[in-house]
């Protein structure tokens, strides 16, 4: 089972969303990693075949996803950024809707096995409209995953869940995702930090990464600094370098800050982390991101 991305490219008028897009994709997680605007959505918009690229092919085991028609889009599970759902509906009577949009066979009882793991089981008769916005990000994987899809596209899947429904929710994606190929968009980089065989990140339209986690955060190993200063200091190590935290307690002020040199004689080295590599890559753009979440 394979999806080849190849050279795939989009653009809004001016504005080029993906350029030159390629990706080969076995079974596995893979996180496509960039700050909003990046064209993560853009992307899944085109392997989903809800739009269409400029240029470039996608290929699923060799055949033109595009030619394949529902054959391909009978293999797909896609969780849209913003998923449109009925109201009126209860989460049951989506959940049926959807199994009969998709053609599942028999689908009570997947259905009652879905909502349980996504912990909407409970209120599974209560209207939509009556749902959080994290329910209804939790009623958007499920339907997803409904019928088994062997390609499973997510977008933003956690965004507006608190912590613990990220953890949950993350380790039944993983659970699910053994002989599936699995795209999932964030921008959270600990979302996938943990679960993906590789990480995609996307600046502007365009891969500047592809590599398991553990490589990417190779790359940075010794320019990651721990520095224990004093409040005055901050706002000049903030100037210098990249500081991607900020610890304030009783001892001082410690902060951790990525920069090639040493940046003050009392910085020791610390070991890099996923989200450390990101900042590196995006930095200020990064920020903004997290911002808007
Ligand atoms: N329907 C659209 N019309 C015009 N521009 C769009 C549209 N969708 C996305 N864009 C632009 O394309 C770029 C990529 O957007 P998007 O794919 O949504 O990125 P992401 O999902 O990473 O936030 C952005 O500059 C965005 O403004
Ligand atoms: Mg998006």
């Amino acid at each position: 089972m394979e999806l080849v991305i190849d050279k795939v490219c989009k653009s809004y008028k001016q504005n080029k969303a993906l350029i030159d897009f390629s990706l080969t994709m076995t079974p596995g997680i893979y996180a496509l990693l960039g700050p909003n605007g990046s064209g993560k959505s853009t992307l899944m918009n085109i392997m989903t075949d809800n739009l269409k690229s400029d240029s470039g092919t996608i290929t699923y085991d060799g055949k033109d996803i595009r030619k394949m028609g529902r054959d391909y889009l009978s293999l797909l599970g896609y969780m849209p950024q913003y998923p449109g759902m009925y109201p009126q509906f209860t989460a049951e009577e989506y959940m049926f809707y959807i199994a009969a949009l998709k053609g599942v066979k028999d689908p009570a009882a997947q259905i009652g096995e879905i909502l349980g793991e996504v912990e909407l089981l409970d209120v599974s008769r209560k209207r939509i409209s009556s749902f959080s916005g994290g329910m209804k990000q939790r009623l958007a994987l499920a339907q997803a995953v409904l019928g088994d899809p062997k390609i499973l596209i997510l977008d933003e899947p956690t965004a507006g869940l608190d912590p613990k429904q990220r953890i949950s929710i993350r380790n039944y994606i993983s659970r699910i995702a053994f002989d599936k190929i699995v795209m999932i968009a964030t921008h959270v980089v600990s979302d996938v930090e943990y679960i993906a065989r590789d990480v995609v990140m996307l600046k502007k339209g365009v891969i500047v990464d592809n590599a398991p986690p553990a490589e990417l955060i190779r790359k940075i190993e010794g320019t990651v600094w721990r520095l224990n200063t004093t409040e005055d200091r901050v706002l000049d190590c903030q100037r210098k370098f990249t500081v991607t935290n900020i610890l304030k307690d009783d001892a001082g002020v410690s902060l951790r800050i990525l920069s090639d040199t040493k940046p003050d004689e009392a910085a020791y080295s610390v070991a890099p982390s996923l989200e450390d590599y990101y900042l590196s890559v995006f930095g200020n753009e990064a920020g903004h991101a997290e911002a808007g979440e």
